[in-house]
């Protein structure tokens, strides 16, 4: 009898159709409602990718004043869902808290509520982790703009919101990837979309998935410097650990995300003057790429949107801790997107598995 095939971690599966994003790993491209990320990222603010993502275009300016708006009420909204209950549910993890933060939102919640509630969120995770009071939204300004505002307390230094902005609408979509899927798979139950965006959120915390840039930057801290990253690397693939940052399920050549970021952070650096820290990363993901290709010479292992998200949120002071929760603040505009899409057009998602334990024994 022939075996069915099997598609462990559905690789290469097509579930579903979506007109929200392409992503070619073979060409390194990822296109969002038909732009270019390169483009998107020079040319739109985050409040912009939330109106691309939502509503299938590009807001113009009275659009783009109201979405701000309804995102600036959000965040006062969830600040006032958040503040009497904040202590009970702060955990020593940033996604934990998170996860229960937006479990706080009502069954009627919509996109904005949650994207508020996972920037208020994050921003007091990060604040109290630093001893501190979180400052109250001001829901006259940019979203990312506000965000780095409450989480460092203080005004942002110039550049930086417009730094953490490019990383909003960088990482807001990208497919079918495992959080995403797993909104869907939420969705596809006719769940609510608070219900959704914890399922999101809550596989985005694994460290195959979102939770890599954390260790990018404990493995720049243990290279140390430049001449280090060969060995570094080499001991790290003979002990049969994985290099963060690097390699990815669908792209095969550089993320391009990754490129996006770097030039980023490197115009933002421009103005401080070099910095030795994105020095010692180039060094570190040049000597990752030439040792994984010896390795694995089938197959490219370059490196991922995760690499230069370290580095950039290092830059914006953003502790590690709270990497991943600032990627699910942008992210949560894509599964919103996708929990949409999912509703309209999508059906209960229920796949099968071939069972391969015992049976019961024939009686008689
Ligand atoms: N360092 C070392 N080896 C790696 C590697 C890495 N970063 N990424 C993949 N490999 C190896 C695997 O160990 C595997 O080797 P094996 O066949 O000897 O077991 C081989 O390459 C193929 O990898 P596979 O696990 O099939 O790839 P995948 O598609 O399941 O994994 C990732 C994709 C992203 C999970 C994987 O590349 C990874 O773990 N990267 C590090 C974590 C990371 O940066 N995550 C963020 C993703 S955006």
């Amino acid at each position: 009898m022939t075996q069915p095939r099997i598609f462990e971690g559905l690789e290469g599966v097509l579930v579903s159709r979506t007109q929200l994003s392409s992503v070619d790993g073979a060409a390194g491209q990822l296109v969002v409602r038909g732009r270019a990320i390169e483009a998107l990222v020079s040319e739109v603010a985050f409040e912009s990718m939330v109106g691309l993502l939502l509503d299938g275009a590009l807001p113009g300016a009275s659009a783009l004043a109201a979405r701000q708006a309804e995102l600036g009420a959000a965040r006062v909204r969830a600040h006032a869902w958040l503040e009497p209950r904040f202590e009970a549910i702060a955990a020593s993890d940033a996604m934990t808290t998170l996860r229960s933060a937006l479990s706080l939102l009502p069954s009627e919640a919509t996109a904005a509520d949650a994207l508020g509630m996972a920037a208020v969120a994050t921003a007091a995770w990060i604040r109290r982790a630093r001893g501190g009071q979180l400052p109250a939204p001001k829901p006259g300004l940019p979203h990312a703009h506000d965000l780095l505002r409450m989480l460092s307390g203080g005004e942002p230094v110039d550049g930086a919101a417009r730094l953490l902005d490019a990383y909003l609408v960088t990482v807001a979509e990208h497919g079918f990837n495992a959080s995403t899927f797993a909104a869907r798979v939420t969705a596809s139950t006719g769940a609510d979309l608070a219900a959704a965006m914890v399922s999101g959120v809550a596989t985005l915390s694994g460290p195959l998935h979102g939770g890599a840039p954390g260790p990018v930057l404990d493995m720049l801290d243990a290279v140390g410097s430049a001449e280090h990253a060969g060995d570094y690397v080499r001991a790290e693939l003979a002990a049969g650990r994985r290099i963060m940052g690097m390699g990815h399920r669908v792209y095969r050549v550089r993320d391009p995300r990754a490129f996006v970021l770097e030039r980023a952070l490197s115009l933002y650096r421009s103005g401080q003057g070099e910095s030795s820290r994105l020095a010692l990363a180039r060094a570190v993901e040049a000597a990752a790429e030439a040792e994984l290709a010896r390795k694995y010479p089938e197959r490219a292992l370059r490196a991922n949107v995760e690499f230069y998200t370290a580095l950039l949120l290092e830059a914006l002071d953003v502790p590690r801790g709270a990497f991943t929760a600032i990627f699910a603040c942008a992210r949560i505009a894509g599964y919103a997107a996708h929990y949409a899409e999912q509703r309209q057009s999508g059906r209960l998602i229920r796949p099968s598995a071939l069972y391969v334990g015992e049976l019961p024994s024939v009686s008689g």
